[in-house]
């Protein structure tokens, strides 16, 4: 079978990174990468995913610049979890190669009308890419039937607010906007990515392993476990981008259930995914009210599964 083909768009990030290399390490192929602000300014995402394309032995996808600030606040980054640099702070080369012309979210209008329905937009940063495509082309989630964002958080806390998961946050208008449009989401939220944790064995497959991409991978792992020693017991860290990318190769390794949806845009929970729990999840309402959207949410997953995938991925020849 042909392996899915998406278009990624990312705030490459550590867990970014992690994503790519198992994505493409086990068949996955992307047709274009687009860079967002969020864990770090889109300019040094858009070169972060350059250099991991190039570990991955991927130098002919097309990486281009997204926008540089979310739609209606300023721009927030996340170094302190992902380093200076976005990797760890590893200082790696600069990639061999350059960004393409054009804007993340143009270039992603473009490839969208070149190849209608044939590839999954995948996002696992801030929104705010999508939602300027959204706003320059209504018409296309008629070209793009499936969305899969890593964001959101439904029971449980958030991970920058005491309710907002980051990707969310970072962009709550531009989630809207995305949330309300006529395709199908899919949000693989904190419920699910924080199960998705790396355990000692994992670890020890990624430090002994000798190829490139797993070298890099436990490179850029050192500072991200260091960060979540002060929220995780052990060391340890969940891969959260990495679960979303998966899921595109595999859905099988979760259920999932459809819940009405929102995000929070004023006070305290801006930025917070609001969900409509009292609905049935196997009957979710065909016409949800105002400004609410039936999202699709894992419901189980097998975590054994997708660690033992994930490392498959990630190690890889
Ligand atoms: C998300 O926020 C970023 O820090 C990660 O890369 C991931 O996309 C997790 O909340
Ligand atoms: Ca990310």
């Amino acid at each position: 079978m042909k392996p899915p083909a998406i278009v990624l768009d990312c705030d490459t990030g550590i867990d970014d990174a992690l994503a790519i290399l198992d994505f493409t390490g086990r068949g996955g192929q992307i047709l274009a990468a687009g860079s967002v602000h969020g864990n770090v300014p889109a300019p040094i995402g858009a070169r972060n995913t350059l250099r991991v394309l190039e570990i991955a032995g991927l130098e002919g996808v097309p990486v281009s610049v997204g926008a540089a600030r979310p739609l209606a606040q300023p721009l927030m980054t996340a170094e302190h979890v992902h380093g200076d640099d976005g990797l760890g702070n590893t200082n790696q080369p600069p990639p061999g190669r350059s960004v393409e012309p054009g804007s993340a979210a143009e270039n992603l209008l473009r490839i969208a009308h070149q190849r209608p329905g044939e590839f999954t937009l995948v996002a696992i940063g801030p929104l705010t890419n999508l939602a300027l495509a959204l706003l320059l082309d209504p018409e296309l989630p008629s070209l793009i039937p499936e969305v899969v964002v890593m964001g959101g958080a439904v029971s449980v806390a958030g991970n920058v607010s005491p309710t907002a998961e980051a990707n969310i946050w970072h962009d709550p208008e531009a989630a809207q906007l995305v949330i309300e449009a006529k395709w199908k989401v899919t949000m693989v939220s904190l419920d699910a990515t924080m199960q998705a944790l790396l355990t000692p064995p994992d670890l020890e497959a990624i430090r002994t392993a000798t190829s490139a991409r797993a070298q890099f991978a436990w490179a850029i792992l050192d500072h991200y476990l260091d960060v979540y020693q002060q929220w995780l017991p052990g060391r340890t860290c969940p891969l959260h981008d990495p679960l979303a990318l998966a899921l595109v190769l595999n859905p099988e390794l979760a259920t999932y259930r459809s819940l009405s949806t929102q995000v929070e845009l004023r006070g305290g929970t801006r930025g917070t995914t609001v969900c409509d729990l009292r609905v049935d999840p196997a009957n979710p309402k065909s016409d949800p009210a105002e400004g609410w959207r039936n999202v699709r949410f894992l419901d189980q997953l097998d975590v054994e599964r997708f660690r033992a995938l994930f490392l498959e991925g990630v190690i890889g020849g």
